[in-house]
């Protein structure tokens, strides 16, 4: 079986839905259920006996021991992370905690326990962390796009923490040997994305007529990647990948936030026309995030050279699913819109 952190959230949880489509090996998934965690997101396997949920923070040592000795996982695929680059600059500390400190416990508890297999299964251990492609700081608009040979210049709290952990893991093979494989992937979007991202922002803000705040003047871009491509990926890096090797995963998808904001509307016009008028019209630019970086840009074609690995999804494809997938599910959206959810929206959006 493999053990899967932060498999509640976004991209954890959509990993592990695709991981038991795929195949029948069990998963093990620690999740501390933050706000951004969400059990909804697995109903669909709540009676599967091949999930073994834990609710549990990753920076309890004891507890990451007693799961290891106990599941036996050939594998870790450490997702848990804080995630939100505004929230990480209002509060920086649980970053810290959670991505710096608790990679760090994490890859003790990993290397205590692969220090205690032996043969085939020491040979056959990984460890897999998921990082981002922020960690490579912001492109100018001619700059080529990010290779894994870039230098680390992040930017917000929430990069300069990914970046940390992404040291750590560097270090823990280098100096100890640990097996592990990193991969620096760029925005994705699909099923089951937090609402305060930009796509589910957006969406759920227009079907409740509620202005679409553009951060700045809208220019700047990311390179978006839908969810399941990135699941993807990180199983070929699991079965192919090499040890020690980062592999930046991506969509070749550039595209600037406002024209994001358009295709959305159009798509809404279409799926779900409003009375009012095309819901273009609660587009508001809003006061900038500070530090906002201005472009991020994958190169992945070192992940489709060395293991065969390309997107299977289009943006035009996958962001009409999205879009599919939130009108379809507003249950789930009402759901993680909690009390806590709202106070959050008023700290970042209030004094804009
Ligand atoms: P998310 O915020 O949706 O989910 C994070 C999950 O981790 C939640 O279920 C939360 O409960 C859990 N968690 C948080 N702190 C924890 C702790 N201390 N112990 C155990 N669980 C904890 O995040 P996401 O968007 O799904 O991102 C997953 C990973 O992918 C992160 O490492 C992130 O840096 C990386 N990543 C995200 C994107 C993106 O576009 N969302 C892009 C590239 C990389
Ligand atoms: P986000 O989804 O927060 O991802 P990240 O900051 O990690 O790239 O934001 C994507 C882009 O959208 C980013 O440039 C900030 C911008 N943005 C807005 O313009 N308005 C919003 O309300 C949000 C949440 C983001």
């Amino acid at each position: 079986m493999i053990l899967v952190t932060g498999g509640a959230g976004f991209i954890g949880g959509n990993f592990v839905l695709d991981w038991l489509r795929c195949n029948d090996e069990p998963v093990i998934n620690l999740d501390a259920l933050t706000y951004a965690g969400n059990l909804e997101s697995l109903a669909s396997i709540k009676d599967d006996p091949r999930h073994i949920f834990v609710h549990g923070d990753i920076c309890d040592r004891a507890l990451v021991d007693r799961l290891l000795a106990e599941h036996k996982p050939r594998a870790i695929v450490h997702f848990a992370a804080e995630s939100h680059v505004d929230r990480s600059i209002h509060g920086p500390g649980d970053f810290v905690r959670t991505n710096v400190e608790g990679t760090f416990t994490l890859l003790e508890a990993a290397r205590a326990y692969w220090t205690t297999l032996e043969g085939a299964a020491k040979e056959a251990f990984r460890f897999h962390h998921v990082s981002t492609d922020e960690v490579y700081g912001s492109l100018g608009p001619n700059d080529p796009a990010f290779t894994e040979t870039d230098t680390y210049e992040p930017n917000s709290p929430y990069s300069a923490s990914k970046a940390a952990s992404d040291h750590l893991v560097r270090a823990w093979h280098h100096t100890y040997g640990l097996p592990v494989t990193t991969s620096n992937c760029s925005n994705n979007y699909g099923p089951y994305h937090f609402p305060e991202k930009l796509i589910p922002l957006m969406i759920t803000n227009a079907l409740a007529g509620k202005p679409l705040p553009v951060y700045g003047d809208g220019q700047q871009i990311r390179d978006w990647l839908y969810v399941t491509d990135h699941c993807s990926a990180i199983r070929t890096i699991l079965e192919k990948g090499q040890v020690g090797e980062v592999y930046n995963v991506g969509g070749w998808n550039e595209k600037p936030n406002i024209e994001i904001v358009h295709v959305l509307c159009t798509l809404l016009d279409e799926l779900k026309p409003d009375v009012a008028g095309s819901y273009s019209r609660l587009i508001t630019y809003v006061t900038d995030r500070p530090g906002h970086d201005r472009r991020y840009a994958i190169d992945a074609r070192k992940i489709e050279r060395d293991l065969g690995w390309r997107p299977a999804e289009t943006f035009e494809t996958g962001i009409r699913k999205t879009v599919e997938w939130y009108l379809a599910n507003q249950e789930w959206v009402a759901n993680v819109q909690s009390g806590a959810y709202r106070q959050w929206l008023e700290t970042n959006y209030e004094a804009r």
